[in-house]
């Protein structure tokens, strides 16, 4: 069998990356292909376009927002076309719940020609309240992934995957109401401009790391990797949303996978 294994993710904080990654190596080496990888974190690579073949197998991983695939992610992802090609689907969310996130996930696939032959929801340190999931994916989390794609290589070499079910409800869960919200930045600030380069909207003034313009999805990324712990958000549906993450959340959940 021929074919590409083209490893796709969207990973502001760095944890869908992760899993993408694992998810990638395992597989590759499972079914012998060659491998590209594609970050589509950033604006410019949004915009690219990916043609696969009936050979190639696609790995998708993402971070759940709010229930669903990222709202940023709609455009991308039109732009694909499977043709027949296989995907499998990781949903990487912060031990909250994944609602209707691989369910939508699988749907947009589908749509644009893929079949996917298996799905996952898979746990990280939740990026809003970083206490809860803390550590994840651990050991434990990696030995689940390579499990799992080496029993998804199995049911891709044999041919013709089916299609699988995967949790999830449609109407999808509502997005919550657009808000601008920005971060705030301390004057503990030295300018050192990694928030600039690492911000997935580009909103962040290369003038002034400072200003932050509309647009910010509130991923965590400025916050989580700032080396001067500079940049926060003071809103007060932040605050309430780490105070029920907090309170609720805690309790460790377990990888599902749809095979
Ligand atoms: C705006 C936003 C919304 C989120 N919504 C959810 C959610 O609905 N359920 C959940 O368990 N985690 C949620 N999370 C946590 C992320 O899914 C989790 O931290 C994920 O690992 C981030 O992926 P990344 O590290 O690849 O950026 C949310 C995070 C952000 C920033
Ligand atoms: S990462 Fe922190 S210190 Fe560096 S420019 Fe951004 S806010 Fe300033
Ligand atoms: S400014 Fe907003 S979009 Fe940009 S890195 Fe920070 S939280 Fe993410």
């Amino acid at each position: 069998m021929n074919g590409t294994l083209r490893t796709l993710f969207f990973s502001p904080t760095h944890s869908s990356r992760k899993i993408a990654l694992v998810l990638g190596e395992s597989l590759t080496a499972a079914l012998g292909k060659s491998q590209e990888s594609r970050d589509l974190t950033f604006p410019l690579d949004r915009e690219k376009s990916l043609d696969c073949g009936p050979d190639d197998v696609l790995v998708f991983a993402f971070p759940v927002y709010g229930g669903r695939v990222p709202q940023v992610l709609e455009a991308p992802l039109s732009r694909l076309r499977g043709n027949g090609a296989t995907a499998v689907i990781a949903a990487v969310y912060g031990n909250r719940d994944y609602d209707d996130a691989l369910l939508e996930a699988a749907d947009l696939l589908t749509r644009r020609g893929f079949t996917v032959a298996a799905a996952g929801a898979f746990i990280a340190e939740h990026s809003v309240a970083p206490t809860v999931g803390a550590g994840r994916p651990d050991a434990e989390d990696t030995r689940v992934l390579t499990d799992f794609a080496k029993r998804a290589a199995a049911k891709i070499a044999a041919g013709n995957p089916a299609p699988v079910s995967v949790k999830g409800k449609r109407p999808y869960k509502e997005r919550g109401p657009a808000a601008d919200v920005r971060p705030k930045t301390t004057d503990a600030c030295t300018q050192c401009m990694i928030c600039v380069a690492g911000c997935p909207m580009g909103v962040i003034s290369k003038d002034d790391p400072a200003v932050v313009a509309a647009g910010c999805i509130r991923c965590r990324a400025c916050v989580k990797f700032c080396p001067e712990d500079a940049k926060f958000f003071d809103d007060p549906g932040t605050a309430k949303i780490r105070e029920m993450l907090e309170s609720k959340c805690l309790a460790r959940r377990e990888p599902e996978l749809f095979l």
